[in-house]
């Protein structure tokens, strides 16, 4: 529309005042917010930013390569990516306690974050004085509109960057809502995949699997929930649910018949939600035919579970993830 385009042109002119001839980098999530930021810095500064995309292992299908594919294809963005499934997988090894999770996934990712600034430093032979964040209005709002040294977003829990690495905030969306990111996202031209992914958050699947993460368990966990949003997705459903965690029961077995015998397997919990902004949520009253083919589907298709049940728990007492 004729407004976001006057919103795109005047955000990327102030970049380009910002940052003037520096470098920038930005950590890409998969989420909307950093590709929108990232997409915008990159119409206002070209090569000049390089994004980082730290994959953590933890995403859902497809998830990485949308990233490393579309979005790429998208912008043309100047892209690092850096492998670390092993590293986090390693580091959460018999990991069950959901806050123990929550930081070592952000400890990882300060780490390898800043290993991919230095090399970016060293790559480019100058230095990077700019760090891009997609910080939307509603978190300036609730961080009490302070600005200051790098404090990368909660989801990623970045708390403190060491002295050499101190930069200077590039936040493009500090004014806007997220419909209006959405819409300056279709703007820029990315992917819609993107564009309407949910809300997800940073520690991804590791708090989706209720246990110890491991490699298997991811892979489950990822086939089932690929099939839940599938379902959604065919029924024409996405934009009316908030999220739609597919929560995997790992340390849960339970008895089933499944082909020719008695399989011992475990439990997925759907748990589909309306929100407005996550603070409290209902369940969705998804159609009982979209439930049964999800459950359907899931169990022929994911021979390591047998069960499919549906959360039926309000926001409060049940917080939307069940860590
Ligand atoms: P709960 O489960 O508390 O979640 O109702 C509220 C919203 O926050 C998301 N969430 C997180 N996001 N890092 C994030 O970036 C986290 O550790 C985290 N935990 C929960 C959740 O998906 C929902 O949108």
């Amino acid at each position: 529309s004729w407004t976001m385009v006057n919103i795109a042109e005047e955000s990327i002119e102030a970049v380009r005042a910002q940052v003037g001839g520096k470098r920038a980098i930005c950590a890409l999530s998969g989420g909307v917010d950093s590709a929108v930021a990232g997409a915008l810095v990159q119409r206002a500064i070209g090569s000049r930013l390089t994004c980082v995309f730290v994959d953590h292992g933890l995403l859902r299908k497809g998830e990485a390569e949308q990233v490393e594919k579309d979005f790429v294809a998208a912008t043309g963005v100047d892209l690092k990516v850096v492998d670390a499934a092993d590293r986090f997988l390693g580091a959460l090894d018999g990991v069950t306690d959901p806050e123990t999770k929550r930081k070592i996934i952000g400890r990882e990712f300060i780490r390898v974050f800043e290993e991919a600034a230095r090399e970016i430093v060293e790559e480019h032979g100058e230095a990077v004085e700019f760090l891009v964040q997609g910080t939307l209005y509603p978190d300036v709002v609730e961080s009490g509109g302070g600005t200051g040294a790098a404090n990368i977003k909660s989801h990623h829990n970045v708390g403190g960057l060491p002295e050499d690495l101190q930069f200077s905030l590039v936040e493009p969306l500090r004014t806007l809502f997220k419909d209006e990111v959405r819409r300056l996202g279709e703007e820029l031209g990315l992917p819609a995949e993107i564009v309407w992914r949910q809300p997800f958050p940073g520690p991804g699947l590791g708090i989706r699997i209720i246990g110890a993460v491991t490699r298997d368990r991811l892979d489950v966990l990822r086939e089932a929930d690929a099939i839940a949003r599938e379902e959604l997705t065919r029924a024409g459903l996405d934009r009316d649910i908030w999220q739609f965690p597919v929560v995997l029961l790992a340390d849960v077995r339970s008895v089933g018949v499944q082909g020719d015998g008695r399989t011992y397997g475990h439990p997925v919990v759907l748990r589909p939600v309306t929100s407005e902004d996550a603070m409290t949520a209902d369940w969705a009253r998804l159609p009982y035919d979209v439930l049964q083919k999800i459950s359907t589907r899931i169990t022929n298709e994911v021979a390591e579970v047998n069960r499919v049940v549906v959360d039926i728990t309000s926001k409060p007492p049940g917080t939307i993830e069940w860590e």
